[in-house]
């Protein structure tokens, strides 16, 4: 690749900025996760805690994340290294660490997202590779023992992640995102329309929406505050370094606090649209709504299924705007886990080595991803910590301990020891931090105390301990 960057790389504009960190944030979370966790938590009472959550914890985080980012010009282990003269270096490398384990699963199911896309699309065409005929969970099924096949498409959606990361962060990751994020809004603004207006669309709409206070009784409202806070995490992509990394290619001239904002309401604006799209089409067929993988490639596909001649086209428009959501975070996946590799060549004043790691790390998560894939959703493999499937436990270690300990440590650090600094790098652009007070409190308090609630939720939720 002759356009190889020789010194440390930035993105080419602030939108281009603000696409690929919006991308990183809407992803398969967006798809699958919010619907179901706002309709089976109580509605409107969900999105009001998902809401709190975001402004107090998410909105914190992000422009922490972002000031540490920008004010240290590193990414993650080299920037909590700096920030800290070396006392949170772990921090760095917890944060760098869950990514890896989570690309390892995400690819697997990005592969199959490609998988129904095309599927999809062959049924447009009547050709022999569609899904017609079949029942979506059959569908699922038979291709999760096709160990084969699910390798290939883990490996197409990793080499596309490999190609974009490798063309580098203005002309790859901005390029991409610039084109993918405008496309996916359009796709699930047709898919919410049809699905809104199918006959029964209603019960959808008051699944999701209808408020439903009695979620909160007794111990209730810790079940949903705990549900709201793990999605709210992996949502916004926090904890996990990808916005200290994204925010250190931000010019010193662009405004921290305004880029914060706009990324949770973008992010929280598409869950929202997503649950617009899905339910009332899930509701209108009559199907039981679920969450995970079996919403996204049973339940929903069977919806496709019935819709008759227009399914397969609203199908490959829904799947192809999962292979884009899904893209934009693998990208950025893979970008926070060799940018510490290639800062520290850059340090020891080698030339970028962005190509090199991106196809070392790309090889090591295709490993994960074919491991995933042979496990077959828990089929093949020995049970790993007590979960049903290797995609559990990878997620697990990294979603339910790495990412909350490193987003606590961090509030904590910057909350109670190194108050300053990034107060500092905020209002470094000369711009007025105008929630500075708020920002103050909020990673003093609040966001401590959230962050350290939802690694209880996720240890409770992963072990199904009980504890509420
Ligand atoms: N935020 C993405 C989603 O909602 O699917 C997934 C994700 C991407 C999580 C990047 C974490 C991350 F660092």
């Amino acid at each position: 690749m002759n356009n190889q960057k020789k010194g440390r790389e930035s993105w080419g504009s602030n939108f281009g900025f603000l696409m690929a960190a919006i991308g990183s944030a809407v992803g398969l979370g967006n798809l699958w996760g919010f619907p179901y966790k706002c309709g089976a938590n109580g509605g409107f009472a969900f999105i009001l805690l998902y809401l709190v959550l975001v402004v107090f914890t998410g909105y914190i985080l992000i422009m922490t994340e972002l000031a540490l980012g920008r004010a240290t010009g590193q990414s993650i282990i080299p920037a909590y290294k700096k920030a800290s003269d070396g006392k949170l270096t772990f921090v760095g490398i917890f944060s760098a660490i869950a990514p890896f384990l989570i690309l390892g699963f995400y690819s697997y199911l990005g592969g199959y997202s490609i998988k129904y896309t095309v599927a999809n699309l062959g049924d447009i065409f009547n050709a022999n590779w569609g899904v017609k005929g079949v029942d979506g969970s059959e569908f699922f099924l038979n291709l999760v023992g096709n160990i084969p096949e699910s390798i290939l498409y883990t490996i197409i959606f990793l080499a596309i992640t490999i190609f974009v990361v490798a063309r580098g962060v203005d002309s790859g990751i901005e390029v991409f995102n610039k084109f993918a994020m405008p496309a996916l809004t359009i796709l699930l603004i047709i898919v919410v329309i049809r699905s809104c207006t199918l006959p029964g669309a209603g019960g959808g709409l008051s699944f999701l929406f209808k408020p439903d206070l009695t979620v909160f009784k007794g111990s209730g409202w810790i079940t949903v505050l705990s549900a709201a806070g793990g999605q709210m995490f992996f949502s916004l992509s926090l904890g996990m370094g990808i916005l200290v990394t994204y925010g250190s290619y931000m010019s010193k001239s662009e405004n921290i606090s305004v880029n914060g904002i706009v990324i949770p309401i973008a992010d929280t604006f598409i869950a929202l649209l997503a649950s617009l799209a899905i339910m009332p089409a899930v509701f209108s067929f009559g199907m039981e709504p679920g969450a995970g993988p079996g919403l996204l490639f049973m339940t929903l596909q069977s919806v496709f299924n019935s819709m008759g001649v227009a399914g397969p086209i609203f199908g490959f428009f829904f799947y192809l705007l999962v292979v884009l959501a899904a893209l934009t975070s693998s990208v950025s996946l893979l970008e926070a886990i060799i940018s510490s590799f290639i800062d520290r060549d850059l340090i020891k004043g080698k030339a970028n080595t962005r190509i090199k790691w991106a196809v070392i790390f790309g090889l090591l998560t295709m490993a994960e991803g074919i491991l995933v894939a042979y496990d077959a959703l828990g089929s093949n493999l020995p049970l790993v910590f007590g979960q049903p499937d290797i995609l559990d436990a990878f997620d697990l270690i990294a979603e339910g301990i790495l990412m909350p300990i490193a987003a606590f440590l961090t509030t904590i650090y910057f909350g109670w020891f190194k108050k300053d600094f990034l107060p500092a790098e905020i209002k470094a652009d000369g711009s007025a931090f105008k929630t500075e007070g708020f920002y103050r409190f909020c990673i003093k308090f609040l966001a401590p105390l959230f962050t350290f609630f939802v690694l209880l939720g996720q240890i409770n939720s992963f072990f199904q301990l009980g504890w509420f």
